[in-house]
C-alpha cells in the first residue's frame, strides 16, 4: 500500500512514516518545510534503511498538489500538515483559518477527484475545550478556545459533513492528547526554534541552559499540587496508533483518543525530568496562561478496544528520549 503523508518531515508526521516503514508500507512525504527540515529524511533513511519519496510542495496549492495524485498510485493518506502553534494562531487567525483548512479542502478534493477513500487525520485534545469531567471519552461536548484549536474542528466537522455525502470514504480521526519523546536513536525528535509554547521543549532547553528559567504557568489549579495537569504520550506511542488506525477493519466515520489515560502535573513532569536525566531545571511560579485548562487526560478505552491501541512507554521514556534527543542533535 501507498502512504501519502502530509506534513511528514514533522515531529509526529516522521516518527509516523518510520513505523510505517518498518511495517512495509510505501510512503510519499508531501512538506512544505514551514515547520520542519528535510534533514528529517536522511534521519529516516538511517533508521530504516529505506528511502521515502518526497514532494516539497505547499498543499494550499492545488495545481502542484493534483499533479501529484496525477503522478502517485496513492491508497491512503494520513494528513498531519497544518500549523500547530495556539497563541501564534490567537495573533493571525486569518493565518491558521486560511492555512489549515484551505490545505485540507484542497487534500479532499485531489482524494475525491482520483478515488482515494482512506485518510486518517491528525486532531488534538483541544477539541473537548474544558472537559465537564475526567477521563475525556469521545463523545464529549466540543468546544475550542483558540483559532487552532478551532480549526483542528472544523476540519472534523468538514470530514464528518463529507463522510455523510459519501460513506465510501473512510476515515479515522485521532485526537491527540499532549505529545513528548523522541525516537530512541536521539535522530528525530522535538526542538523548535527560538522560544517552545509546549511545556517539554521548553524543559529541555532550559535543561541544556539555552532558555534561563521555566515559567510554571500557576501553582492554584485545584490539581494533586495546583500545577496543570495533562495526558502526556509517547511519540513512539502515537506513531504506531497511526499505523494501527491503518489496518484497522472497521469502516466509515471513526474518532479515538490518543492519550495514556493518565494524568501528570507541570511539577510531576519536571521533577521526573530532573530525576531520570540527572539535572537540574531551574524553574519560577507565574500566573496562569490565558486559556489553559486545569486538567486533561484521556479515556483511551475505544482505541485499545478497536485499534487494539496500547501505549508501552512511561513517562521515564518520555523524559530520557526527549533530553536524548537534543542532547544528540546540539
Ligand atoms: C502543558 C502544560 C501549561 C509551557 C497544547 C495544544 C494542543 C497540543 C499540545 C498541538 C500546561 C504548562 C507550558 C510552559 C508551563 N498542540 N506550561 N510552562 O497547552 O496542554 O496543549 O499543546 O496539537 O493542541 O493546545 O500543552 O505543553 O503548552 O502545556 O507551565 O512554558 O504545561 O500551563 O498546564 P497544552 P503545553
Amino acid at each position: 500500500m501507498k502512504i501519502l503523508v502530509t506534513g511528514g518531515c514533522g515531529f509526529i508526521g516522521s516518527h509516523t512514516v518510520v513505523d510505517l516503514l518498518n511495517e512495509g508500507y510505501e510512503v510519499i512525504i508531501v512538506d512544505n518545510l514551514v515547520n520542519s527540515k528535510i534533514d528529517v529524511l536522511d534521519k529516516i533513511k538511517k533508521i530504516t534503511n529505506k528511502s521515502v519519496k518526497f514532494y516539497q510542495y505547499d498543499l494550499c496549492d492545488y495545481t502542484k498538489l493534483d499533479s501529484l495524485f496525477k503522478e502517485e498510485e496513492i491508497d491512503a493518506v494520513i494528513h498531519f500538515a497544518g500549523l500547530k502553534a495556539v497563541s501564534e494562531s490567537v495573533e493571525k487567525p486569518l493565518m491558521y483559518y486560511e492555512n489549515n483548512l484551505y490545505s485540507t479542502i484542497n487534500l479532499l478534493k485531489c482524494m475525491m477527484k482520483y478515488n482515494v477513500k482512506k485518510i486518517v487525520f491528525s486532531s488534538s485534545a483541544t477539541v473537548y475545550g474544558s472537559p465537564k469531567s475526567l477521563p475525556i471519552y469521545e463523545d464529549f461536548p466540543l468546544s475550542t478556545t483558540n483559532p487552532y484549536g478551532t480549526t483542528k474542528l472544523m476540519i472534523e466537522n468538514i470530514l464528518t459533513d463529507l463522510y455523510k455525502a459519501d460513506n465510501s470514504f473512510d476515515i479515522t480521526i485521532l485526537r491527540y492528547f499532549n505529545p513528548i519523546g523522541a525516537h530512541k536513536s536521539g535522530l528525530l525528535g522535538e526542538d523548535p526554534n527560538g522560544i517552545p509554547n509546549n511545556l517539554m521543549p521548553y524543559i529541555v532547553k532550559v535543561a541544556t541552559h539555552e532558555l534561563p528559567i521555566l515559567s510554571i504557568f500557576g501553582d492554584d489549579y485545584d490539581t494533586v499540587d495546583g500545577t496543570g495537569v495533562r495526558d502526556f504520550i509517547h511519540v513512539c506511542d502515537l506513531s504506531y496508533g497511526h499505523v494501527l488506525a491503518l489496518k484497522n477493519k472497521k469502516e466509515g466515520l471513526k474518532i479515538y483518543n490518543l492519550g495514556t489515560g493518565q494524568g501528570t502535573s507541570v511539577l510531576e513532569l519536571v521533577k521526573m525530568f530532573e530525576k531520570v536525566n540527572n539535572v537540574e531545571v531551574n524553574y519560577k511560579i507565574v500566573g496562569r496562561r490565558d486559556g489553559d485548562i486545569a486538567s486533561c487526560y484521556a479515556s483511551n478505552k475505544k482505541a485499545q478496544e478497536e485499534l487494539g491501541f496500547k501505549p508501552k512507554y512511561n513517562l521515564e521514556d518520555m523524559c530520557r528520549d526527549s533530553y536524548n534527543f537534543v542532547k544528540s542533535n546540539r
